[in-house]
C-alpha cells in the first residue's frame, strides 16, 4: 500500500489531510445548544435538547441517558430524499446508533442524573463522512450543552468524561487517504470509520471492503493515519468551545 503525503485529490488535499473544519454556533436558538459542523463540503446541524426523565426501562436506576437521532434532509444529496428514504432505513439506525454509543462513551451516565439528552443531528449537505462529522460536531454541542445546564444550576458537576471526534479513512486505487468525500467514498475499495477518545483509545471501527478483502497490515496502517486525523479533530473541537457563547470552557 502507498501513503504518499501528496497524493493528488479533487480538492487538492494531501493524501493525509483533512477537510477544512468548520463550526457555526447556536443556530437554533431553542435548543440548548446547537452547532452547523462543517467538514468541507459535508454539513450536519447537530443539536442538544434536555428531557428531564428517563425512559422507562431506566427509571429507577439512578443514571441518565442519551439518545441520536439522525437524518439526510431533503436536499442534501444530488437526488432528493423523498419521504421513503427518510423512512427509519437500516442506515439510518446504524448511524444513530454508533452516533448515540459514541456520544454515551463520553459521559458519566450517573453523574447525568434521571434526565435524557436527546441529540438531533440533521444532514444540511452530504459529501460523504456524515456520520463522522455527526459524531465529532455533535460532541461540540454536547460538551456546551453541558456547561450550560451547570451554570443553569441543573446539574452539580460536569458528566463529561471524555472528549470523542469521528473520522473516516479508506483505500482509493491502492492509496490509504484520511477524511474521504463522495468521489473517494464512492470509489474505495476499504472504508472505515474511526472513533476515538482523547487518550487514542478506539470507541468504534465500521469498516467494509468492497469485494477487496484487505490484510491486517493494511487496516493498521489505516488506523495510523486515521489517528492524527482524530487528534486535530480534537483540537477543532475545543477551539470551537473556547468561543462557545455562554461558557467558560477553552
Ligand atoms: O455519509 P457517510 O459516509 O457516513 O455514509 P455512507 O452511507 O457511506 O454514504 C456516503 C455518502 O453517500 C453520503 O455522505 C452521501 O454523500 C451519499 N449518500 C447519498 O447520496 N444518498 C444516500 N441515501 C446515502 C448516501
Amino acid at each position: 500500500m502507498t501513503t504518499p503525503a501528496d497524493a493528488p485529490r479533487n480538492d487538492g488535499r494531501a493524501a493525509d489531510a483533512l477537510r477544512p473544519v468548520a463550526v457555526d454556533w447556536d443556530p437554533m436558538g431553542f435548543a440548548l445548544s446547537s452547532v452547523l459542523f462543517a467538514a468541507g463540503r459535508t454539513r450536519v446541524l447537530c443539536s442538544v435538547c434536555l428531557d428531564p426523565e428517563v425512559p422507562r426501562w431506566r427509571k429507577g436506576s439512578g443514571s441518565g441517558w442519551l439518545s441520536a437521532e439522525y437524518r439526510l434532509l431533503p436536499a442534501s444529496t444530488p437526488s432528493r430524499q423523498g419521504r421513503e428514504l427518510m423512512k427509519l432505513s437500516g442506515r439510518t439506525q446504524e448511524i444513530q446508533r454508533l452516533i448515540g454509543r459514541s456520544l454515551r462513551a463520553a459521559l458519566d451516565l450517573e453523574a447525568l442524573g434521571e434526565r435524557t439528552l436527546l441529540v438531533d443531528c440533521d444532514v444540511l449537505q452530504a459529501d460523504a463522512g456524515t456520520r463522522t462529522a455527526s459524531i465529532t460536531g455533535a460532541w461540540i454541542a454536547l460538551a456546551a450543552a453541558l456547561e450550560r445546564l451547570q451554570h443553569q444550576g441543573v446539574l452539580a458537576a460536569s458528566p463529561l468524561r471524555q472528549q470523542v471526534s469521528a473520522v473516516s479513512v479508506g483505500l482509493v486505487d491502492g492509496v490509504a487517504l484520511l477524511d474521504l468525500d463522495y468521489s473517494e467514498d464512492s470509489r474505495a475499495e476499504v472504508d472505515l470509520n474511526v472513533v476515538m477518545d482523547e487518550q487514542g483509545r478506539l470507541l468504534e471501527i465500521q469498516g467494509t471492503a468492497e469485494g477487496a478483502p484487505f490484510s491486517r497490515s493494511r487496516l493498521d496502517a489505516l488506523l495510523d493515519l486515521a489517528e492524527p486525523g482524530l487528534r486535530d479533530l480534537q483540537e477543532a473541537q475545543r477551539q470551537a468551545l473556547a468561543v462557545a457563547p455562554g461558557t467558560t470552557t477553552g
